[in-house]
């Protein structure tokens, strides 16, 4: 497989870690330069589009590369994806939401409908048997699929002048929930239940098989979790709370699987490896558990009102589950090599994101509670964004250094 691949899939990373630095920085001293909303913008587009999506569809490319129909066509896709993910960050950078944004944004979404029928048609290949990994990643496609519901309803309420509207909000939260809770995590899960039989573990697919139909079917009303703090009555609040308890179901289920083979999965990798899986799935855990809390409207209001809680809530999703959980299944792919400069890179990025989300709810702790803030608060979310950063770089510089990895 083409090795620029990979170098793309951690240079967006990078750069996503970078602008992240960049916003940080200017909390600290002004810098005159960007807009920060642009790089608002540009940050959360391409970590999303560009190294997530590129992330997982990678893993994809990566696991199946071998036997693999439509070679040509993968190539030209990933590429074509590299080549929008880029001109959309600039765009964003440039102009914020303006027309080239939209475009670019857009096109990103037409290239995933590719994408989602290429994965679709060469899982389809391997037979007709729908065993619990297919049943994962068919579903996740669906989801991809739904959440690009989310940006085209957001171009329509703009273009009727309710940009300022509720509606933008809703239509903006559609989007990120079927984003990371639907497509994000159901293909990292796909993913990773293939990953493990390819190596001869044993999981239990009955409990993988309840687990994943209590949480796809709690998906639709868990919606209702992210805008609880419209009133829309008392039906809504009723779905909020029976779509979230579904999902924590769900995911209990499917980490008990897990927790039911740990001696296989763990006697078959690296410590190291083991070490962040055992962490991907306890901050899945964290992650289910802490929206709970969300049922309780009043609680949900005050949450959805404080940006840091709300910053920490989506890094403790997109970065401590999902992009945690894409570099172990890089790792057990061997794509990035277990050695001592990966493990110090790793360690950087945990200690990174700890600070980080400490932080973050620690001062929306603070700021309920006594209205005060956390001394130096700005100087330690540079840190940890700083020491993310870096992580990210050294982890990065292990595959360059590394001629072949498959
Ligand atoms: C790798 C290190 C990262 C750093 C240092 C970082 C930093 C930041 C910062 C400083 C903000 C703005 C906070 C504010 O305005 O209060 C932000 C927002 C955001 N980030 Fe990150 N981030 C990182 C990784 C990621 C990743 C991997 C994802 C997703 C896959 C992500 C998704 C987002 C989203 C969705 C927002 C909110 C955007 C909005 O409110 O419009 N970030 N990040």
């Amino acid at each position: 497989m083409p090795t620029i691949f990979v170098h793309a899939s951690f240079f967006f990373f990078t750069l996503v870690a970078l602008s992240g630095v960049w916003m940080r920085l200017q909390f600290l001293h002004p810098v005159p330069f960007l807009p920060y909303t642009n790089i608002l913008h540009g940050h959360s587009h391409l970590a999303i589009l560009g190294w997530a999506f590129l992330g997982a569809f990678f893993l994809f490319l990566t696991y199946y590369w071998r036997t693999l129909k439509q070679k040509k066509q993968g190539i030209i896709l990933f590429f074509l994806l590299m080549i929008v993910s880029v001109l959309m960050f600039i765009s964003f950078l440039y102009q914020g939401y303006g027309l080239f944004s939209i475009i670019f944004s857009t096109t990103h979404i037409f290239l995933e409908y590719w994408t989602s029928l290429f994965i679709y048609q060469q899982i389809k290949i391997e037979g007709n048997e729908l065993k619990s990994e297919k049943l994962f990643i068919f579903s996740s496609l669906f989801f991809l699929v739904l959440s690009s519901l989310g940006p085209f309803a957001l171009g329509y309420i703009s273009a009727i002048g309710q940009k300022e509207s509720y509606w933008f909000d809703m239509a903006m939260y559609f989007y990120l929930h079927f984003q990371y809770n639907g497509w994000l995590t159901l293909f990292l899960i796909g993913m990773f239940i293939l990953i493990c039989k390819k190596q001869s573990i044993r999981l239990e697919d009955r409990l993988l098989e309840i687990g994943f139909w209590i949480y796809v079917l709690s998906l639709f009303p868990g919606y209702f979790l992210s805008v609880l703090w419209v009133d829309l009555g008392n039906l809504m609040i009723f779905l909020a709370i029976l779509g979230s308890i579904g999902q924590w179901i769900g995911v209990i289920f499917i980490l008990l699987a897990f927790l039911k083979s740990w001696k296989d999965i763990s006697s078959q990798y690296a410590t190291l490896i083991s070490v962040i899986l055992a962490l991907t799935f306890l901050f899945l855990f964290i992650k289910s558990t802490t929206e709970l809390g969300l049922i309780i409207p009043d609680l949900s209001i005050l949450i959805y009102e404080t940006r840091s809680i709300v910053i920490g809530y989506l890094h403790l999703t997109l970065l401590g589950f999902v992009s945690i959980f894409i570099l172990a299944q890089n790792f057990m792919l061997k794509i990035l090599p277990v050695k001592r400069l990966s493990i110090k890179g790793m360690i950087l990025l945990i200690i990174g994101f700890l600070l980080n989300e400490l932080l973050l709810f620690g001062q929306g702790l603070l700021e309920w509670t006594t209205r005060e803030r956390i001394p130096y608060l700005n100087e330690g979310l540079f840190l940890a964004s700083g020491l993310l950063l870096l992580g990210i770089i050294i982890l990065w510089m292990t595959i360059t250094r590394q001629k072949c990895y498959r």
